[in-house]
């Protein structure tokens, strides 16, 4: 293994035709709709910067309780909170792009109708916004508020709703899709996406032994952290075994650089972190130093070597 200093380690990557400086973003929903986690680092030096899932319109959200920590992680039913993509652009936007920052915007809907409308209304934005994140994994109130990543059908017309974003757009699935994971990916790609990101958080529900209800105002809510990252690592290989040439994107649990690392090895091009940086808001900007340092230690110069690099036979990901 030849000896590599830090400063020699390239750390960018591709996300289809999209070319982040670095591996390492935040996760939609993590860090607010703006320039928040600037306070903390250089969101310049970030892979991306993806914002709060944004409807057209202003919506309030699900009532608290809406976080609570759960063991390795956190359980969450924020309800998609967010002041609508029109104040978001002149409200949030510009100390954005004014950091530097790659932006991804995510949209979501609550009927296909609304993640065109979504579409339209970010088409027009500066190339700093590198790609839409359509959120699929919401309920289509059309359909009896069945998550639209948990129907192909869905999952092929939203895509295909949203192309007038006019950038690349990555479908951000649901875990919880189960053995449809794989037909609702590729549905995505059939509809347009670029990528796909992998993954949102898996169904919870967390109860007060005290009251016997629900701790979080709305019943339920999604599970993140460090607990679900093996899981997250799995549904990445699922998909890359599946549909090779598939740009991933994935999200669950990612703290560490070795985190990072292996989610490249089975198969995504970069990661995405949320729930670390609740619990330290400097934790993206450490794991892209931390990363650096992991390929110089390592002998590898160019991250992007990495992806898909894991020999997984003959683990079969179904087991
Ligand atoms: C408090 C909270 C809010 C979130 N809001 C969104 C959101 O608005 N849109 C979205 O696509 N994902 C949202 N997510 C999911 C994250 O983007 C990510 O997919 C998931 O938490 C797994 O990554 P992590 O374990 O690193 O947090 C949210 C997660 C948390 C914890």
């Amino acid at each position: 293994m030849s000896r590599i200093e830090p400063v020699d380690v390239d750390l960018s990557t591709m996300v289809g035709s999209v070319r982040l400086r670095a591996p390492i973003m935040t996760a939609s929903g993590t860090s607010g709709h703006g320039a928040e986690l600037g306070a903390f680092g250089d969101l310049a030096s970030l892979g991306a910067v993806t914002v709060k899932s944004l409807l057209p319109v202003p919506w309030a959200g699900n009532a608290p309780l809406r976080v609570h920590q759960s063991p390795s992680g956190m359980i969450n039913s924020v309800g998609l909170q967010g002041p609508g993509i029109r104040t978001w652009r002149s409200q949030d936007l510009p100390a954005l792009l004014s950091s530097g920052a790659d932006v991804v915007v995510s949209i979501w809907g609550r009927s296909v109708d609304e993640y065109a409308q979504g579409a339209a209304l970010v088409a027009d934005l500066p190339a700093q916004v590198v790609a839409v994140e359509v959120n699929i994994s919401c309920p289509n109130t059309e359909k009896g508020n069945e998550l639209f990543a948990h129907s192909v059908d869905a999952t092929q017309a939203v895509m295909a709703a949203t192309a007038s974003a006019n950038r690349p757009r990555w479908a951000k699935l649901s875990p919880n899709a189960g053995p449809l994971l794989v037909d609702v990916a590729q549905a995505a790609m059939g509809g347009g996406a670029e990528a796909l990101t992998i993954a949102n958080t898996f169904f919870g529900l967390s109860v007060d032994p005290l009251t016997r209800r629900p701790r979080l105002g709305n019943g339920s809510g999604g599970v993140s952290g460090p607990a679900i990252h093996p899981l997250a690592v799995r549904a990445v290989a699922e998909v890359r075994a599946a549909l090779p040439t598939a740009p991933i994107v994935a999200a669950g649990g990612a703290r560490t650089a070795e985190d990072v690392v292996e989610f490249a090895l089975v198969g995504a091009s970069a990661v995405q972190v949320g729930t670390a940086s609740f619990a330290d808001p400097r934790t993206c900007f450490r794991m892209i130093a931390d990363t650096t340092n992991w390929c110089a230690k390592q002998g590898v110069r160019r991250f992007a070597d990495l992806i898909g690099a894991a020999d997984l036979s003959p683990v079969a990901v179904h087991a």
